[in-house]
């Protein structure tokens, strides 16, 4: 397999791409902090399927990361994910260090009001604000025809939505449908930290998910069914739930009936490793 190229400077990954939007070919760019799995495959497929040239990101950024959460132990392999990459079409890597990405005197931040007040944003104050400021960065640095992010992060995904329409950022940003094991555990980077019981038990996510979906559908009252479906979270083995929500997905507010465009939302600790998942209603 041949090696993929890769660039660690904003410039180096200009002077790449320059000739090729000169010509007018189009770039998707996949957006990522590597420890690759086959839901990252999935929206390099999809970029390759819709542009002339895949430029994949790995930075695993600091600034997303609260005080107490997994930013020294978030999983590295950089040369396994280039591998990876490249076998799915991937073009370019983009992979720069921290001090290119925040240059001493950075002061700048991206903050998507509304969208972050919810959900993750409660637990996790400061997480969306390093995520929009770097995916903001990513978009003007590479200046893609389109930019690929998965739905398991749906709450990501609409901040990345937002941020772009405000900002005027001229790419596409595109959803890609959540990759899910045989039992239906949404793929995540962070599930390699799951002990073999653990594991066992993060299975329960998305069947209740999943069932709970079905009885809104059908018109069941909401309170109800979501103390239910907490209930047998917390008899399925869950250490802990941060949340689990029905809100309307483009503003993510949370909703007191199902309606068309509600979506279940969850978040919950299994033993230490912190999950997050969703489900749409109607
Ligand atoms: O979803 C992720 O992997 C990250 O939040 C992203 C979008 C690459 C920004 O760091």
């Amino acid at each position: 397999m041949r090696d993929l190229p890769i660039v660690r400077s904003v410039a180096d990954l200009r002077a790449s791409t320059r000739d090729l939007r000169l010509a007018g070919k189009s770039i998707g760019l996949v957006p990522t902090m590597g420890a690759l799995h086959d839901g990252h495959i999935a929206l390099v497929h999809r970029a390759k399927d819709e542009n002339d040239l895949v430029i994949a990101t790995i930075f695993v950024n600091p600034t997303q990361f609260g005080p107490n959460e997994d930013l020294k132990a978030y999983p590295r392999d950089e040369s396994g994910d280039a591998m990876k990459l490249a076998g799915a079409g991937c073009d370019l890597l983009f992979a720069p260090g921290v001090a290119e990405m925040y240059p001493a005197g950075f002061a700048t931040s991206v903050a998507v009001a509304g969208l972050t007040d919810h959900l993750c944003g409660v637990s996790r104050p400061h997480h969306f604000g390093g995520v929009a400021t770097i995916v903001t960065k990513l978009l003007l640095q590479a200046g893609p025809t389109r930019a690929y992010f998965g739905e398991k992060d749906f709450q990501q995904l609409q901040v990345i939505k937002r941020l772009a329409r405000d900002l005027d950022i001229p790419a596409q940003i595109v959803g890609v449908a959540t990759i899910r094991e045989a039992d239906g555990l949404a793929l995540s980077s962070r599930n390699r930290y799951l002990s073999a019981d653990d594991r066992a038990t993060a299975a329960a996510l998305p069947r209740i998910l999943r069932e709970t979906a079905i009885a809104l559908a059908a018109g069941s009252a909401v309170a109800p069914i979501l103390d239910a479906a907490k209930q047998r979270l917390v008899e399925a083995g869950i250490t802990r739930l941060d949340y689990l929500d029905l809100c309307d997905e483009a503003n993510l507010q949370p909703l007191g009936a199902a309606i068309p465009g509600s979506r279940l939302f969850v978040a919950a600790f299994v033993g230490k490793t912190r999950l997050i998942d969703n489900w749409p209603v109607l």
